[in-house]
């Protein structure tokens, strides 16, 4: 979708250049107060599981054991399904140019990026298309401007001002900063104007800044059913990162974003342990002749070969603590370690080769009709939040090949859809394939998010869900978590919830 002006690349090349300059300086001599920990173990081998295990090896170095329990496949909410021997994206699809975690995962690990081909947009209420994508920027450009009046160009410029500040998460994390917990983190990036956004929505936050109803209602809401399956009552920051989600120069990984996960696991030589983590308990046991004693956690999973136990130093938690996802239960922990009830929004994808039926929006005359995506307002009739023509994760000659003949459609549905539901949005179709998801919070202003820190060495990777969702969000906070272990176990507390760091940094430069 080209709906947004690029963004300017002077600031793109300036942003780059001063997260490169940042390689982060090392103390001199540094001297190391403990023995290093002999075992880390890290829950979940999605985006966050696997970052955190090539930031931990980083940073604690090549000794250190690292071991990954994985349930299901490596990735997680990054997966792909085969439709006409062919592989889509089912899961997280898209990716920002300035997701510099992600961008630098791809480059290291040797893996290409595919651009889209951003086909027409049209945006449907129920009853006809509020705004429809022509192939002539200017035309869209004047189109806008007539509809919405400045509110498309403001709207850039809004979502640039928090994209601006929410980039020097990267310099300060290439000096080793970390933060012990989400709200510091987003606090630390932009002050109070950041954190306000939790407690607002999307809608009160854009009004407040003069957006007008209409623009919110037929612009801004459609993308945020599309990118989060939830309307304009989502908070203020994910909001933000939903409509950066409409910029353009969106990338995926050839070969399907799953592949970053498989590459960062290899590349920490962490262990991968597939089971199912069950419980975790804190145990004490005694150090040897010397005497003393060391804490430990005690994780206890099922594999094939049964219930098997494992001791670590350290714990990251790299799933959703939600109990429809992640069933751990936290034995003999005093104070208790608190149940973490935010719902997850289901969010079902549905795979259809087919045609699709124009006359269901309001174009008898297929031939007339050229989108390849629908995005949709807030309206209770509406059973689907978008549709749209993808392409596979092949490299583009494939791709090319998939022009000739009736493309793959993704619909996303907060239900599965039914046959009917199928036959009024498709004249004709034959493969039907459907992947359902619970995909990210249900958000709800005011946000309090889950702590980082669960316990003295167990650390909780997901709670950043809470500000947004999203790929590079799992992976800033696993490189946030990766530093705040070693800080925590070094005692290096002069790197750990600074203030003013935007300040401090500017003289380092
Ligand atoms: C449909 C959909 C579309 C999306 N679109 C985008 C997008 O375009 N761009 C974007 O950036 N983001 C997108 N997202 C969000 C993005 O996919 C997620 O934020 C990100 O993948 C989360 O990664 P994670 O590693 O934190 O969690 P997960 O990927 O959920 O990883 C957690 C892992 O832990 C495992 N696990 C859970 N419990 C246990 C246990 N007890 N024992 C062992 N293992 C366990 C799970 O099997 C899973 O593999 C989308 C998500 C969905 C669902
Ligand atoms: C946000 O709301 C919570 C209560 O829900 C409150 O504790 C907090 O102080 C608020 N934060 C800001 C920045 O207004
Ligand atoms: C462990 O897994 C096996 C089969 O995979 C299952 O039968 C058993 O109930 C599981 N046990 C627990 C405690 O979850
Ligand atoms: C979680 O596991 C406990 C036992 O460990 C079980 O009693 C409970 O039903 C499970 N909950 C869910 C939602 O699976
Ligand atoms: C297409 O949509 C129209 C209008 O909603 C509907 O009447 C028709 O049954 C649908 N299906 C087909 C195959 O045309």
């Amino acid at each position: 979708m080209a709906l947004l002006p690029p963004p300017p690349p002077l600031l793109l090349l300036l942003l780059l250049a001063s997260v490169h300059r940042g390689a982060a300086p090392r103390g001199a001599g540094e001297e190391l107060r403990r023995p290093p920990p002999a075992r880390i173990g890290v829950i979940g081998a999605g985006i966050g599981g696997t970052s955190a295990a090539y930031f931990l090896r980083q940073k604690f170095g090549k000794d250190v054991l690292i071991h990954v329990f994985e349930k299901g496949d490596v990735g997680g909410r990054l997966a792909t399904i085969n439709m006409e021997g062919k592989d889509y994206e089912a899961g997280g699809s898209i990716i920002h140019p300035l997701n510099l975690h992600m961008k630098h995962f791809a480059k290291d690990l040797g893996l290409s990026a595919l651009h889209g081909h951003g086909g027409l947009l049209a945006i449907y209420n129920g009853d006809e298309f509020v705004f429809e994508e022509s192939s002539w920027f200017v035309w869209n450009f004047l189109k806008l401007l007539w509809y919405y009046g400045l509110n498309a160009l403001r709207m850039h410029m809004w979502v640039e001002e928090i994209l601006d500040k929410f980039m020097r998460i990267y310099r300060y994390q290439a000096y080793d900063f970390a933060f012990s917990t989400n709200e510091r983190l987003l606090h630390a990036l932009g002050g109070d104007n950041l954190i306000h956004l939790l407690n607002r929505t999307i809608d009160e936050a854009m009004q407040k800044a003069g957006f007008s109803q209409k623009f919110i209602n037929e612009m801004v809401t459609p993308v945020m059913r599309v990118n989060y399956g939830q309307g304009v009552n989502i908070n203020g920051f994910v909001g933000a990162v939903s409509l950066a989600g409409a910029d353009s120069g969106l990338w995926a990984i050839e070969g399907g974003n799953k592949l970053v996960c498989k590459g960062l696991l290899y590349a920490s030589k962490a262990q991968l342990i597939s089971g199912t983590v069950i419980s975790l308990e804190e145990k004490t046991q005694q150090r040897g002749r010397t005497g003393g004693t060391v804490k430990l956690y005690e994780v206890t999973y099922n594999s094939t070969s049964g219930l098997t136990t494992e001791l670590y130093d350290i714990i990251l938690i790299a799933t959703p603590l939600q109990r429809k996802i992640a069933n751990v239960t936290f034995r003999n922990f005093n104070p208790p370690i608190p149940e973490f009830s935010r719902p997850y929004q289901q969010s079902v994808a549905t795979f259809v080769h087919g045609r699709i039926n124009t006359s269901f929006f309001g174009y008898p005359d297929g031939s007339q009709f050229h989108f390849s995506s629908i995005f949709t307002t807030e309206n209770p009739k509406f059973f689907f939040n978008s549709i749209g023509a993808v392409s596979p994760v092949e490299d583009k000659r494939s791709a090319q090949t998939m022009a000739v003949g009736l493309p793959i459609w993704k619909v996303f549905s907060a239900q599965p859809l039914t046959k009917e539901q199928i036959n009024l949005l498709f004249s004709t179709h034959d493969s039907v394939e459907v992947k359902a998801w619970l995909a990210y919070p249900h958000y709800s202003p005011p946000e309090k998010c889950p702590p980082v820190v669960l316990h003295d060495r167990m650390y909780y990777v997901n709670g950043i869900e809470c500000l947004a969702s999203a790929m590079e969000m799992s992976a800033i906070s696993a490189k946030n978590t990766a530093l705040l272990a070693y800080h925590r176990w070094y005692e290096k507390t002069d790197k750990i919830d600074q203030e003013d760091l935007h300040e401090r940094l500017k003289t380092e430069l």
